[in-house]
């Protein structure tokens, strides 16, 4: 029998997940509060399916088998009899923390409950729940289907059983996992690229290098594809400071303390593509 999955919130994320496992065997639910999010995650879902079906990578009748996998709900007791339960809500510590209290009350003794949190500690959420031991980090990247790693994160209490239920998860679905031992602030790879852009944006400030030659070293001398200054336009200078600012306040670590041009330039709203200017102008 296929096993099951419940995935937990329909956004960007949960659908890319639902996408992945489904297309790899497994039943999938897909939980969110309205319809129209449902709605809008299983239309992402079937419009990618397409694009992979019209780029001759995937059949389309394995398209249709997939989608057949898939059935939505608002309702969270369809995760009772869920094997593994991944939740992609947005990234807020009290809605993660009420949904693992509650998951803990209705899904089976032997599931696995990971979550896909990119920042908060895995431990704070799982003790909202009466089995930490059963709670795990699955940490995937964007967008799901075609970004190949999974961040597998150990809380303070998630046992290797569980760590090594989730790797089962998502080396089936097609991931490499990296495993984070520690359950420290930004894991393994925000802690990178905040150390990165944080350097970066020293060189930048002090006059050493423009933003294209800073982001070119990297593109040229490292085989980076996108250099640092250009990933936090993208990502988000605001999205970057509050990840590196939380880092920094964690770790003490002073090579994460964010240079103040990056608070100036969010105060002043410049923070990248989605305003129109950050390092560079759009
Ligand atoms: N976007 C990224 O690039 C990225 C990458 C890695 C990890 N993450 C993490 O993944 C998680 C989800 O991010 P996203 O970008 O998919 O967010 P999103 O805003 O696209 O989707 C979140 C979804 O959760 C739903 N939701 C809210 N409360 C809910 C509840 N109680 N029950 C069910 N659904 C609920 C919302 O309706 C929404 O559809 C966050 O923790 C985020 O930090 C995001």
């Amino acid at each position: 029998m296929a096993k099951k999955l419940a995935v937990i919130g329909a956004g960007l994320m949960g659908s890319g997940i639902a996408q992945v496992s489904a297309q790899a065997g497994w039943d999938v639910v897909l939980r969110d509060v309205t319809d129209e999010a449902l709605r809008r995650g299983t239309d992402a879902i079937r419009a990618s399916y397409g694009k992979f079906v019209a780029k001759g990578k995937l059949a389309a009748e394995a398209a249709e088998a997939a989608l057949g996998r898939i059935t939505t709900t608002t309702d969270l007791d369809a995760a009772a009899d869920a094997d593994v339960v991944v939740e992609a809500v947005f990234e807020k510590i009290e809605v993660k923390r009420e949904i693992f209290g509650a998951l803990d009350k209705l899904v089976k003794d032997d599931a696995i409950l990971a979550s896909n949190t990119s920042a908060i500690p895995i431990t704070k959420i799982a003790s909202a729940t009466g089995r930490p031991e059963r709670v795990v980090g699955t940490h995937f990247f964007s967008p799901v289907p075609m970004m190949a790693l999974c961040e597998l994160v150990r809380g303070y209490k998630t046992s290797e059983e569980t760590l090594a239920a989730a790797r089962e998860f998502a080396e089936g679905v097609g991931k490499t996992c990296i495993v984070v031992n520690r359950d420290v602030a930004g894991f393994v790879t925000t802690r990178l690229i905040s150390a990165l852009v944080v350097e970066a944006v020293k060189l930048y400030e002090s006059g050493v290098a423009t933003a294209e030659d800073i982001d070119t070293a990297c593109k040229l001398g490292f085989g980076h594809a996108m250099g640092p200054l250009a990933t936090a336009d993208m990502t988000g200078v605001d999205i970057l400071l509050h990840a590196t600012d939380n880092i920094y306040t964690e770790s003490q670590d002073e090579k994460f303390a964010p240079p103040e041009i990056m608070r100036r330039m969010v105060d002043a709203g410049d923070i990248g593509r989605k305003s129109g200017e950050g390092f560079y102008r759009y």
